[in-house]
Order: C-alpha cells, then structure tokens, then sequence
C-alpha cells in the first residue's frame, strides 16, 4: 500500500456520492416540521446546492440522496423549472437565470427512502443497491467547505491510492468531542495525512483518544455494506457508521485520514448556520460590501 498522495492509483477513483439526508433535524424544529434543513437558504442557494456542488467539482457527477418522511422537495429542487426560467428570461435577468440553470445541471440526482431513523450507518447502507461493487463518497448534508476547496478531491484521489478508507479531521476544543466520532492517528511521513488507529462515537471527553473529530466526509469501499448489516447499534442506539468503519480496520482494512485547516461552514445547527450565511453573504460581490457595513454598524451600536 503506498502511502504517498503522488503515487499513481492502484484502484479506481469513486465517481458516485451518497448524501445521508433523511433526518428530522430536531436542533431547528419548528422550522423543519415541513421544510427540510438541507433546503434552508445561504443567501440564495440551499445549503443542499452547496453540498452537491462540492461533489460535483470534486468529479462526482452522481448524487445519491437519500431522503425520509417529509423531504421530497430536496429532489425536486434539482428539476427543472421551466417557468421560472421563462420567467427570468422575460425579465432579462440572465445572472440568475444562469443560477438557477446551474442547479439543475449540476449532477444527476437519485433518491431512496430510508424507512426508519435507524443511525448515519444504516442510512449508508441504504445506498448499497445504487452504489454496487465500487468506492464511493459519503458528504453529510449540513457541512460544506468553500468553493474550490480541494479536501474531497484529495481525499478521492488518496483512496485511489489505498484502496481502503478515507476521512477527515479537525481539531476541536476537548469539550465538544463528545459530540463526534473521535481518532487516534499517527503520522504518515507526508504534510497532513495520517493513518488511523482508533476510532470511537461520541466517547465520554476522559476517553476520547484525541482532540481530532471526524467531519461528514467519508471516501468508502464497498467492503462498508458488509460491515454496516454486521453492525450493532452503538452510541445513541444507532447503527454508526463509525462502528462499521471500525469493523473494516480490524479486518485490515487501511484507513487514512487528511487534516483540515480551512474553512469548513457547519450548518447542523443554528449558530453555525448563521455563520455561513453572514460568512458567504459578505463575501458576495453583489451585498457584501452593504451587509459588512451594516454588521460594523450593528456591532458598534447599542442595540447589540
Ligand atoms: C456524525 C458521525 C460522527 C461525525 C459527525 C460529523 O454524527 O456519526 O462520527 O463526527 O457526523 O458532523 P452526527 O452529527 O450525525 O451525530
């Protein structure tokens, strides 16, 4: 197994991502009872467009959601709408008429149901029949990393490489470990790129291994269908992906890992969700410089 991200691939690259979104997002009740988190709006795009987008760029060109009770309408938002083109096209507005062609060209999408919330991992499961007998990506619907960035794109390219498993960590303050899957690593020889050890869901803080969590982006071979149907419920009686993952490693699947020290806009719940939308609304070239100034103004006034 090489362990260098130059190395040419040994195996193929995923070319399918699998977008776990059949939640009911209880952190934004009442406002997800109808309207799915993932649809929520960043300035004008929902965050799901974000997310698909990030795949797409990345190569993978097709999106398997899979969706629950209630969420349809994240499938449709990939169709096409004709009369809302026409519409913006009557109107001259060919910026957004440019927009909102883009969202329906961005990749193709397929849905499956998953029945019941059993767990991230049974969830993954779900995607077995889609996916078949090759790698694949698996992006949590409620973070996503800049445009641009370059970490799913690295990470594809490093399961290529080793054919085995392939994640991504940040550091967070010991106090939030609980909250996440949890690795211990070691170093690899190359910047950034460590082999995993251990890993654990939400572990007590006194028992998590380190301070580096696992974020919502997984590159996984087909061997983890195997190991989801083998897989007890876990932490929060849920089938855990990370327990399926573990699995794997014991059985000598390689599990790598790529650490991550850019922006990463975390909409699971509402802080980080205004976060990304102030975030990316200022960096808009259209309302950013009024809403910067609006935020220095607010800031300073009084009424804070
Ligand atoms: C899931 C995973 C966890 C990971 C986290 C990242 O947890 O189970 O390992 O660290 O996503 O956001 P959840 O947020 O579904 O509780």
């Amino acid at each position: 197994m090489s362990e260098q991200p130059h190395h040419p691939s040994a195996h193929p690259r995923a070319v399918k991502a699998v977008v776990p979104a059949a939640g009911l997002a209880t952190r934004f009740l009442p406002a997800t009872k109808a309207v799915p988190k993932e649809l929520f709006p960043v300035v004008d795009k929902p965050v799901l467009e974000y997310i698909v987008g990030e795949a797409a760029s990345a190569g993978l060109k097709d999106v398997l959601l899979i969706t629950g009770k209630g969420k349809t309408s994240m499938v449709d938002h990939f169709d096409r709408r004709p009369d809302a083109e026409a519409r913006l096209e009557a109107k001259g507005d060919l910026v957004r008429l440019a927009a909102v062609r883009r969202s329906e060209e961005l990749a193709d999408i397929y849905a499956c149901r998953q029945h019941e919330p059993l767990g991230l991992g049974h969830a993954v499961g779900c995607a077995e029949s889609h996916v078949g007998n090759q790698p694949f990506a698996v992006l949590l619907a409620d973070e996503f990393t800049d445009e641009g960035d370059p970490l799913l794109s690295q990470m594809l390219d490093l399961q290529a490489q080793t054919g085995g498993i392939v994640l991504a960590f940040i550091e967070v303050p010991w106090e939030e470990v609980s909250r996440y899957g949890v690795a211990s690593v070691e170093p690899t020889g190359t910047e950034d790129v460590v082999r995993v050890t251990g890993l654990v869901e939400k572990p007590a803080r006194d028992e998590a291994p380190s301070n580096l969590i696992v974020v919502g982006r997984y590159v996984l071979p087909p061997t983890i269908f195997e190991a989801i149907r083998k897989t007890e419920p876990g932490a929060g009686g849920e089938i855990q992906l990370t327990d399926a993952m573990v699995r794997l490693m014991n059985e000598g699947t390689p599990v790598h890992g790529i650490i991550f020290r850019r922006i990463r806009h975390d909409t699971g719940q509402p802080l980080g969700y205004l976060q990304a939308l102030v975030r990316l609304a200022s960096q808009r070239e259209d309302i950013g410089p009024e809403l910067r100034a609006w935020l220095k103004e607010f800031v300073e006034s009084e009424l804070v």
